[in-house]
């Protein structure tokens, strides 16, 4: 296939880089456009009506560049998005097209990570308000107790620069004990928001017991995988040179500023403007 069909991945801004990452070193062939929302990001505190307009307006405009496929790569429009985009709009603007999101597949899992039965979500404010982990933990493990830690510090703290200093211990320490203390037969925390994975080292030295740290890249690049392997129809039409180009909605170069924290390698981005 000669024609530029991507897959789509969209976060609020840096930090589906993460899983943009991992995705590649699975699916190297694949090309990718990734959007970052830059300009209008951090998602995590905003309503479910601001998640959804905002990620819907992305995934109208990455259809338009070709996409077939998109990831929402962000935990926020995750879980407080792609529910009704699947069920209400893609049926009227896009029937033929599909968009996955990053907290199925960790969900679909969980219970073989843990061995008490007991498992921390960290996530913004807006992915514990909705409750999604807890309503999708429920369906695949129904026997798995869930305890829910918002940690809305986490993300400036990443962006500013502070994952690996000192500044943050206060905030990574303090919810980190909240979350154990609130069920100390924890055996398993899920990093349920896109720049957690840069803390996974600071959060590692605040756990006083061995719990496993599941960081959502991996899980979510191997079930694309699989769902290509079970959807033939859509793997077909995702074009495959190789190719990556990345778009944000602010500034290129306040994007290319952070990018490579996320990304692990410096970027070139285009900029676009929603209308
Ligand atoms: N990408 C978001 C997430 O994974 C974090 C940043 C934001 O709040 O926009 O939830």
């Amino acid at each position: 296939m000669d024609s530029f069909h991507p897959i789509g991945v969209f976060d609020s801004g840096f930090g589906g880089l993460t899983v943009l990452r991992e995705i590649e070193r699975l699916l190297p062939m694949y090309d990718f456009l990734y959007l970052g929302d830059n300009a209008r990001a951090p998602y995590g505190n905003r309503s479910f009506e601001s998640v959804h307009a905002y990620t819907l307006e992305a995934v109208q405009w990455l259809f338009g560049q070709g996409c077939h496929l998109i990831i929402l790569a962000c935990n926020t429009a995750s879980a407080k998005a792609l529910r009704t985009i699947q069920q209400d709009d893609l049926p009227r603007i896009a029937p033929d097209r599909r968009v996955l999101g990053v907290i199925r597949p960790v969900t679909e899992r969980i219970g073989t990570l843990t061995a008490s039965g007991h498992v921390g979500i960290l996530g913004t404010a807006g992915t514990v308000e909705s409750r999604s982990y807890v309503i999708e933990i429920e369906k695949y493990f129904p026997e798995v107790i869930v305890t829910q830690e918002a940690c809305p510090m986490w993300v400036p703290l990443v962006e500013n620069g502070e994952a690996d200093r000192e500044g943050a211990d206060y905030f990574v320490k303090q919810h980190i004990d909240r979350l154990c203390n609130a069920d100390p037969l924890i055996d398993a925390i899920v990093l349920g928001c896109t720049h957690y994975p840069l803390l996974e080292r600071k959060i590692g030295t605040f756990l006083h017991r061995c719990i496993t740290i599941v960081s959502q890249g991996a899980i979510v690049a191997e079930s694309l995988g699989h769902y290509f392997a079970r959807h033939t129809e859509i793997e077909g039409r995702c074009s495959r040179r190789g190719r990556r180009i990345f778009y944000t909605s602010e500034k290129a170069h306040i994007f290319e500023r952070l990018a490579a924290v996320f990304y692990g390698r410096e970027i070139k981005c285009r900029e676009m403007r929603f209308s």
